[in-house]
Order: structure tokens, then sequence, then C-alpha cells
């Protein structure tokens, strides 16, 4: 027993309230103030409703042991096991507690991720292109610039994963090298790929280096849906080739962008890419009008609605529908309701990530590559002096989604974190609009926090 006592009185924390759903035979604990949450059977109701700031657990276990004839011992461990969980939740608190704190349970300041994208020449033109890639800059990364940007990176910041991105970074000559500086520094090394150009020594050399992981794009389950948006004959060009990524057992996945092009074909992807890569795990992008996705947004943008039906489709899908709690991003929310929840205050824009363009400027994420959000240059000034100093993104860190007019009441505020901020931008006009995708993040959350993925 960790301090807590059978002479203990408890009630609930401010805010905390019990939900009930028909036809579910749990119940959900829920306090959106701090995001915690917890699914109860009945016994762990009726001792939630017994703490009422005058029962002590050892009233509550006498109570509860008359009432249903077992015997006083079990009941008294019974009670104080369910009441240290909620506690420990912060779903309950005793009477000269403080109420728990939101903001010590978030994560902040951390860096997480950084995207370096190593060159924005492409031998692909996809319609849906958030980079609008395909030609050189004039003025690329070099290899010593990116080593020393990489040795800078390591020494300031620990656990972080470098996200190589491009344009396709298989093009360049020296990539190799890029990657071998990144592991030689201790971190870790994730390659996004159009998985073109691989060949058995490349992949061989990743291998060998230790490559953490390969995210190889693929928007469809057959050329018919894939090659309309990534081009004529690579379906195939990209099914023979992960092959080889098998063969050297390398981690890697088969990652699409869900575009109206490919939305009707997402149960087929879920299928195939799982056989191809042996994963259960299946991982998507949303499409982003960006780029050359911008241009084509008529032809491809998805609405919350869509991605909605979609899920119901998979959801009444047996086999597909495990997958489905382990789609990219929620994951870690759904996997385990806490303590492994993780609670955010938002998408990460400019603290979790950053993104660095092939000419060494500094953006807060991957799809704010505009010139009102760029925080500098690598080259002009060093990359920890821009992180922690550049104007333009301490602004963007005071984004918190219960400041923002949409989420400030939302129930599962500091589950969602307000959805990504550069899709309300660009979709809805400001950094503090609504997330265009809202509707459907409450429809996923509301199933992954009832469990329908469970029974
Ligand atoms: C720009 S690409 C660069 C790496 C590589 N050339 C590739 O295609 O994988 C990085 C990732 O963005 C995805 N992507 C492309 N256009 C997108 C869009 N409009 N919205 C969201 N993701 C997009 C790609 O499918 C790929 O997974
Ligand atoms: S999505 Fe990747 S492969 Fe396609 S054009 Fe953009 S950079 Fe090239
Ligand atoms: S984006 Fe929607 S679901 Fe997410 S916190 Fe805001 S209101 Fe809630």
């Amino acid at each position: 027993m960790t301090g807590i006592s059978t002479d203990d009185v408890f009630s609930p924390s401010l805010g905390t309230k019990l939900l009930q759903k028909r036809g579910i035979k749990y119940f959900l604990l829920i306090n959106p103030n701090l995001f915690s949450c917890a699914r109860i059977n009945q016994t762990a109701r009726e001792i939630f409703e017994l703490c009422n700031g005058t029962n002590s657990l050892e009233d509550i276990s006498k109570i509860l042991s008359n009432k249903y004839g077992i015997d006083l011992e079990r009941l008294r461990k019974d009670v104080v096991q369910t009441t240290e969980l909620l506690y420990s939740y912060g779903l309950l608190v005793r009477p000269n507690d403080p109420n728990p704190i939101p903001q010590d349970m978030f994560r902040v300041g951390n860096l997480e991720e950084v995207w370096i994208n190593v060159t924005n020449k492409c031998n692909l033109h996809c319609l849906t292109c958030f980079k609008n890639a395909g030609t050189k800059y004039p003025r690329e990364l070099t290899v010593e610039e990116i080593e020393s940007l990489v040795k800078e990176i390591s020494s300031n910041f620990h656990h972080l994963t470098v996200i190589i991105s491009g344009g396709e970074p298989t093009l360049r000559e020296d990539l190799i090298h890029i990657l071998k500086v990144i592991k030689d520094n201790m971190l870790k090394v994730h390659l996004i790929t159009n998985g073109t150009l691989l060949t058995r020594s490349m992949i061989s050399e990743w291998k060998s280096i230790g490559v953490d992981f390969v995210q190889v794009s693929l928007d469809g389950s057959k050329p018919e849906v894939n090659d309309v948006i990534r081009g004529e004959g690579i379906f195939q060009q990209v099914v023979n080739n992960v092959k080889l990524l098998k063969e050297f057992d390398l981690r890697f996945s088969l990652y699409p962008t869900i575009c109206k092009l490919n939305l009707e074909d997402v149960p087929n992807m879920i299928k195939l890419f799982s056989e191809i890569t042996g994963r259960s795990r299946f991982s998507a992008a949303f499409f982003a009008p960006v780029g050359r996705g911008s241009i084509n947004e008529g032809d491809l943008a998805v609405s919350s609605d869509d991605y909605i039906e979609l899920f119901k489709r998979i959801i009444k899908d047996k086999r597909l529908s495990p997958m489905m709690r382990n789609l990219e991003g929620f994951e870690s929310q759904i996997d385990r309701v806490p303590p492994n929840l993780t609670r955010k205050l938002n998408c990460g824009l400019g603290t979790a990530t950053i993104s660095i363009d092939a000419d060494g400027s500094v953006y807060p994420c991957h799809w704010l590559h505009l010139p009102q959000y760029k925080a500098g240059n690598i080259r002009e000034r060093r990359f920890s002096e821009l992180y922690f100093k550049s104007e333009v993104l301490q602004r963007l860190r005071g984004i918190r989604v219960d400041k923002l007019e949409n989420c400030a009441e939302c129930e599962i505020r500091y589950l969602c974190g307000g959805g990504c901020r550069a899709l309300a931008l660009i979709k809805n006009g400001s950094l503090e609009a609504r997330f265009p995708y809202c509707d459907f993040f409450k429809f996923y959350f509301d199933h992954a926090l009832w469990g329908v993925w469970d029974l």
C-alpha cells in the first residue's frame, strides 16, 4: 500500500465524472481537466460512488460486505486496491490533498523529432506532394553542414529521432555518409523514401550502420490506385524493392497518404501492407493540401465525414479493426488507458517537432514551411540557438489546447491536443482555428476510450 490507510476518506477530484453507454458493460471515469480516464467495472463503480468525502475505506468495505455477503477481509483488499489506482490517476483525492495540477502531467519542452530534408530533388511527381518536390535547390546543405548540424543536435538534445526526408533522399549520393553520422552520434534515424531506387547494396549498408526504421510511401493496394497518384509502374517497383528490406530484416512500414483517390482502398491497403511488412500496425497520413497537394486539392481533399465513414466500415470488419487501434498518432493513447496515456497541450509544433529544409531553413513542422514561420537558417545561427531563442517558435509554443476557442471546453482536449495546427491554418485560416478533422477525432477517441476495439 502506498500511504493509503483504511481510515482514509476519499472523494472525486474536481471535474471527475462517471459515464455510462448503452450496450457497454463497463463505465468510464473521466476528468477532462487533467486528462485522466479509467474504464471500470460495476464493483469499482460502487466503490467510486461510495467515495463521497464521508465514508472511510473501512466503511465502504463494510457496506459492500453486508450488501453482497462477501468476506470483509477480501473486500477490504479490493476497496484499497481500487482506490489506490483511481487515486494514482488523480480521479479520487483525500480531503487535504491539493487537486492534481494538469500542467504537472504534461511533457513539455522536449524536442522529439527533427526532420532533415536532404534534398528537394525527386524522381517522381506525386499529385499530393506537399513539398512540391522535383528540382534540386540551388544551394542544398552539404554533407559537412549536415554533419555539424547532427553533432550539434546530439550534444544538446537526447532521445531524439532524426527523420530523413525530401524530396527523395535516396537521390543523394552521400546519403550513407549522412545516415552514418547520425548513428555515430547516437541518434535514432528514420528514413522516408518513395522506395523506387532501393538496391541490394544500399539496403545492406543501411542494415550494417543500424538505420532504425524505413518508411516507404505507397498510396494504394494496386497499380490502378497507387499509380494514379505516384506514377505509372511505381506500385510494382515498390512492392518488388521492399522485398530487400524484408530480406535484410530492416524494420519498415508501407505508408499511404489518405486522399480522395485512395480512400475506398484503405481496407485493402491494411490487408496487403500487413502481409508484406509482417506488421500488425497500420499507419497513414492525413492528406494536407500543401504544395502540389494544394494545386490538386479539389481532386484529393477528404472531409471529416469521409474519415468517419471509412472508420465505421473498418470497425465492422473484425479482421481489420485490431489494426485500427494502432493507427499512427493514436496508438500510445489507446493501447492502454492510463497510466500509459500521453497528455498533450498541443500537437508539438516547434517544440516536439522541428523541420529543416534542404537549404538549411528551420520551420516548426514539415507542413509549415512558410516564410512567416521560418525560425532562421542553420547557416546563419546555430540550431540550438534557433530552437530556444527564435521569436517565432516561442510564439507558437504559446498555442495550447485549453486556450483554443473551439477546444477549451472539450472533454478530450488533453488527449487530442487540439489536432494539427498546420491543418487548422491551411484549411481554416489561422493556427488557432478549428482543426478540420475535429469531428473525426471526437468519433475516433470516443471509440478508443470506450474500448470498442477491445470487444
Ligand atoms: C514529401 S515525402 C518525401 C519522402 C519521399 N520522397 C516519399 O515520397 O516518401 C514525405 C511523406 O509525405 C507524404 N506526403 C506527400 N504529400 C502529402 C500530403 N499532401 N499530405 C500528407 N502527406 C503527404 C509522402 O507520401 C511521404 O510519406
Ligand atoms: S511525395 Fe515524395 S516521391 Fe512523391 S513527389 Fe514528393 S518527394 Fe517525390
Ligand atoms: S480538435 Fe476537436 S476533439 Fe480535439 S480538443 Fe479540439 S474540440 Fe476536442
